[in-house]
């Protein structure tokens, strides 16, 4: 058996394969299924200073391999997160990371700083495609600005593994993820999903409930290489990898283009275990190639 640890800046993951986060929950839902101790980190559904209502349904559609969501945030709130689903979740033995959500740089701070006074959870990743209230809507992350400015008040207030997760919406991913590391970033982790939209013939009309959502699933994944390949050949900070995960072969590619773990988001909703298969998968294919550790094969795609 080949050593899977890995490290993300000071986090250290018993293996290199996480959940994305809004794909599963806070993790305790699926302990029937899936032996959560043997995933490498759970990230768990975006969380936002106040409770958000989410959008309207339709909030899902299927497209050719993958799907578009719209799901908006729904969430109770840090407060929620914090009385009541953290003592369930730190009995869970891995890494459970918080995502964190916001409107304002502000209040990114303020949430982040009260999931820090939480002893069991050792990092938070940062959603930064999260619409910017004061900046007619455009999300932080489509601009080095934008995406700066979230993080400088967020690493003020945060002291542990900070990990910003990137948006693919925008023209140049290797300014934005170069502009966060300079703010203080400990990792960046992308993609989030790609804007996208679906038609409802008959009814003639955009099928969600918004006009557009965000695109997800294996029909992402070259995608998301590209942009982990690239920015993990533009930056000194760790890199975590994610965007149509759904096989070991997969999540090899990622660790090959230089990225040091990885998330899997989409996958989760056809089967609940797929991370632990995932994990299992990477760990026979390094016996099969001789491999002693997952470190020897990261970043090595020319
Ligand atoms: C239903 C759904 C909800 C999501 N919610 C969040 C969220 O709350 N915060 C976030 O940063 N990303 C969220 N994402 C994006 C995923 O974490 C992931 O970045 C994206 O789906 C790409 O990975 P995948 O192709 O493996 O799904 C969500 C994705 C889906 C499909």
């Amino acid at each position: 058996m080949a050593d899977l640890t890995t490290n993300i800046g000071a986090l250290k993951l018993k293996n290199p394969v996480m959940t994305a986060s809004g794909t599963f929950g806070y993790g305790i839902e699926f302990s029937d299924f899936v032996p959560l101790e043997e995933i490498g980190g759970i990230i768990v559904k975006g969380t936002t200073l106040h409770p958000r209502q989410g959008n309207d349904y339709p909030r899902m559609a299927e497209t050719a391999g993958g799907m578009l969501n719209c799901v908006g945030l729904q969430n109770k709130g840090v407060d929620h997160f914090c009385e009541k689903i953290y003592p369930e979740v730190c009995g869970i033995d891995t890494n459970v990371i918080v995502n964190v959500s916001g409107s304002s740089p502000e209040d990114y701070a303020e949430c982040a700083a009260r999931i820090g006074a939480l002893e069991r959870i050792p990092a938070i990743e940062l959603n930064i495609s999260c619409p910017n209230v004061k900046d007619g809507g455009m999300a932080f992350g489509v601009t080095c600005e934008g995406a700066a400015s979230v993080v400088r008040a967020v690493r003020k207030a945060y002291g542990k593994t900070l990990i910003v997760k990137l948006s693919p919406n925008v023209t140049d991913i290797v300014s934005i993820a170069k502009a966060v590391e300079a703010e203080g970033a400990d990792a960046v982790s992308l993609i989030n999903t790609l804007m996208g939209t679906a038609i409802d013939i008959e009814k003639r009309r955009r099928m969600l409930s918004i006009g557009t959502g965000g695109l997800s699933g294996p029909c992402v994944k070259p995608v998301a290489l590209r942009m982990v390949w690239q920015v993990a050949h533009a930056v000194g900070i760790p890199v975590v990898g994610l965007g149509g995960i759904s096989t070991a072969e997969d999540a090899i590619e990622f660790l090959m283009a230089g990225a040091c773990a990885v998330e899997i988001g989409t996958a989760n909703f056809l089967d609940p275990a797929v991370t632990v298969k995932v994990a299992r998968g990477v760990d026979a294919w390094l016996d099969a190639h001789s491999c002693k550790s997952v470190r020897e094969i990261i970043g090595v795609a020319e």
